[in-house]
């Protein structure tokens, strides 16, 4: 049932270009230029006078929240907190009839994220729930809400939802940004187009495979990684650094790029390795002076470029190339690489891939 794969997360992780294809089918109407959702359709008044969303969530699901933040603010203008479920619930937070709560969770089960919506629930506030498993406790104590439809996600460490669950988040930001005028028509459709394009680019991102294994080899043997990233690609960082942790016991932290020189700058020597993603977007100029600070304290650089680079690539000791597309877009191809390179490192490390030690798939106890 591994498909021919060694693993479950192998064959998750290059299940994504069909998976993110079946997270818009039929709801991405691209002839038509529409985005049809029914559970955003049915409460476009609720989003609409919303004075902003809170998403809530755990782990994985936490950065596809807080990727989703920066794409709900700059697509559709509505101001969005992330906030870990567990921390929510208990803070006695400050929720109102006007808050739109959506929760994100593959399994559908977690405990924290479940009882956060529950609490949300109570306080008046609509909760819209971003699933993969249909028919979940987190799906029906939704008002509404939007599966994923990534099919099954065994392997323990989450991939394929991280990416559809991006990928939902991205339609309903962009079904707001219709409805509420805060982006041009055109920009609008170059995004439907741009989104289109996606499986057929995370398909060209995975043809990285055997050369983030070689780069796999050299690092099998690190105790810590740092993990780097600004804007969109800040999330990712995080969302890397996890995925190294948790299959292959190696201390990994993600930061956004700029916070480095605030601390973890005094880790960096010949022995660390820093993944830095430095796509050709956004601020690119910023991430590639953070390689030439880390390249000047001998720091190990693996840079995610955008295809045919050529300033990171003098600089840094090896780069890993990802088609171009939209920013906002850029985290579902940039994460590709990220989720190789912990797979690799685990499995040459011996380690139990798809059952990590201390971990389970869904939490269902706090
Ligand atoms: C990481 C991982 C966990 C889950 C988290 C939330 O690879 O799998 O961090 O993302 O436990 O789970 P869900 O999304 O099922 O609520």
């Amino acid at each position: 049932e591994k498909g021919g794969y060694e693993h479950f997360m192998l064959k998750e992780i290059y299940e994504q270009p069909r998976a993110i294809k079946d997270t818009y089918r039929g709801r991405l109407l691209r002839d038509e230029g529409i985005i049809k959702m029914a559970g955003v359709e049915d409460n476009m008044k609720k989003f609409l006078n919303a004075d902003r969303i809170i998403i809530v969530a755990c782990g994985t699901s936490w950065h596809a929240g807080l990727v989703a933040e920066y794409i709900f603010e700059e697509f559709s203008r509505i101001p969005v907190e992330v906030e870990y479920a567990s921390e929510f619930r208990y803070r006695n937070p400050i929720i109102t009839e006007k808050d739109v709560v959506i929760a994100i969770s593959q399994s559908g089960e977690t405990a924290d994220t479940l009882a956060a919506i529950k609490l949300a629930k109570e306080k008046g506030a609509f909760v819209f729930g971003v699933c993969n498993v249909v028919g979940s406790s987190i799906a029906r104590e939704s008002h509404a809400g939007a599966y994923t439809h990534a099919g099954p996600e065994i392997g323990v460490a989450s991939t394929k939802a991280f990416t559809t669950q991006i990928t939902v988040l991205s339609l309903i930001a962009l079904r707001l940004a219709r409805a509420k005028g805060t982006m041009s028509s055109s920009d609008y459709r170059l995004h439907l187009q741009e989104l289109e394009l996606i499986p057929g680019k995370v398909e060209q991102a995975l043809k990285v495979n055997d050369h983030v294994k070689e780069i796999a080899k050299e690092y099998l043997l690190s105790t810590n990684c740092l993990y780097l990233g600004r804007g969109y690609n800040f999330p990712v960082a995080l969302e890397g650094a996890l995925k190294l942790k948790e299959i292959s016991y190696i201390h990994a932290e993600g930061y956004p790029a700029a916070e480095m020189k605030h601390g973890p700058i005094a880790l960096i020597d010949d022995r660390m390795p820093v993944i830095v993603i430095a796509i050709n977007r956004g601020h690119y100029e910023k991430t590639v002076s953070n390689i030439q600070e880390i390249k000047s304290r001998s720091g190990k650089i693996i840079a995610v470029v955008t295809e045919g680079d050529t300033t990171v690539k003098g600089i840094a000791d090896h780069i890993i190339e990802i088609p171009d597309t939209e920013e906002a877009f850029s985290p579902l191809l940039t994460t590709i690489p990220l989720q190789l390179l912990s797979y690799h490192i685990a499995v040459m490390r011996n380690c139990n891939v798809d059952q990590p030690r201390n971990l389970a798939k869904s939490v269902t106890v706090e």
